[in-house]
């Protein structure tokens, strides 16, 4: 009979079994997936793991602050942190094709681990929060061509020589969610909505600058700041901001103004290979889009994504 209490004694087992007395890294993103992860592989082995939190500069506004506030305050974990802003940003200067965006940020990222990892040394394993969509998604289906080349940290094992540990490969979201709760993480890192491991970076249209990205954050924190204060937070999947690579004209006073426009994206799924847009009630898309154009500068224009995935994906790149 399947418990979760059942799941997690054979799983430590397992892993106890498997690493004997060998180190193990993990990428933490703070998402729900690398954090439920870090807490399994941590109860098996303990002092053994070793996490890395590396901020891309792609962050949500003040996500990466709060993600290891948690984890330094709060969980056991060893955590390294890796502020490598500028590096990605660099790396990112001028590119705007969406699968560029994710090999460089996916490269930049197994650099700064690889280096990491070799400071901390005799590190045999990587930890990685691969769920059952991810295997399935992931790998070509019938010869065809995976759909992005969703990164993580794809490519480390093989550069690095590492033995992969997956402790959730066979578990969906739902699954991990009542996972993580049974492991003590607290509900907030539990009921966080999934975050792409590009981050921003491939919800920004276009190049990825500064500016843009202080645009995005404003707006993107409008969305979310709705969305719970409404209730319906934890009642879709994703909900996000998007910036438009096009200027539109609007009126402001007495004056014509030519700026950005933001999309909101929001969608129901239980495993992201499907998807449907969450029918929000009008009055919430409104207040949304009345703050978005009235607080963040440089936005005189909202429109509501009103996609399924297919044909549409969740993110726009
Ligand atoms: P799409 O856009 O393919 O997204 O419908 C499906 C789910 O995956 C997330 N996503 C990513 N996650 N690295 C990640 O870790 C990535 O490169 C990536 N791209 C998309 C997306 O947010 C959604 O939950």
């Amino acid at each position: 009979d399947w418990t979760m209490q059942s799941f997690i004694e054979t799983t430590v087992a397992a892993l106890r079994e498997k690493v004997g007395t060998a180190r193990v890294i993990c990428a933490l993103s703070g998402g729900v997936d690398s954090s439920v992860t870090a807490a399994m592989v941590h109860r098996a082995i303990g002092d053994q793991l070793t996490c890395i939190y590396v901020n891309n500069g792609l962050m949500r506004s003040g996500e990466s602050e709060a993600i290891l506030r948690f984890f330094k305050e709060t969980s056991k974990l060893n955590v390294i942190d890796v502020d490598a802003t500028d590096f990605f940003l660099d790396e990112l200067h001028g590119v705007v094709d969406p699968e560029l965006k994710r090999k460089k940020i996916g490269l930049g990222f197994i650099k700064i681990f690889e280096e990491e990892a070799g400071k901390i040394g005799n590190v045999s394993y990587l930890a990685q929060g691969t769920l059952y969509p991810d295997v399935i998604e992931s790998v070509s289906f019938r010869g065809a061509a995976p759909i992005k080349s969703h990164h993580n940290v794809g490519g480390l094992p093989e550069i690095m020589k590492l033995d992969l540990i997956e402790p959730l490969r066979e578990l969906f979201k739902d699954e991990v969610r009542l996972l993580g709760l049974e492991l003590g993480l607290p509900e907030e890192a539990i009921y966080r909505q999934p975050f792409p491991g590009p981050g921003l970076g491939i919800r920004i249209m276009g190049e990825i600058t500064r500016e843009r990205l202080d645009i995005l954050r404003q707006a993107d924190v409008i969305v979310l700041d709705e969305m719970k204060k409404q209730g319906w937070y934890r009642q879709v999947w994703q909900s996000f901001a998007v910036l438009l690579p096009i200027q539109t004209v609007g009126v402001m006073g007495d004056g014509r103004t030519y700026e950005h426009v933001v999309a909101i994206r929001c969608v129901d799924s239980r495993d992201a290979m499907t998807a449907d847009w969450s029918r929000l009630p009008y009055d919430l898309l409104g207040t949304m889009s009345t703050r978005i154009i009235n607080e963040v500068r440089g936005v005189n224009r909202v429109v509501y994504d009103i996609s399924s995935k297919p044909p549409s994906t969740i993110e726009w790149e």
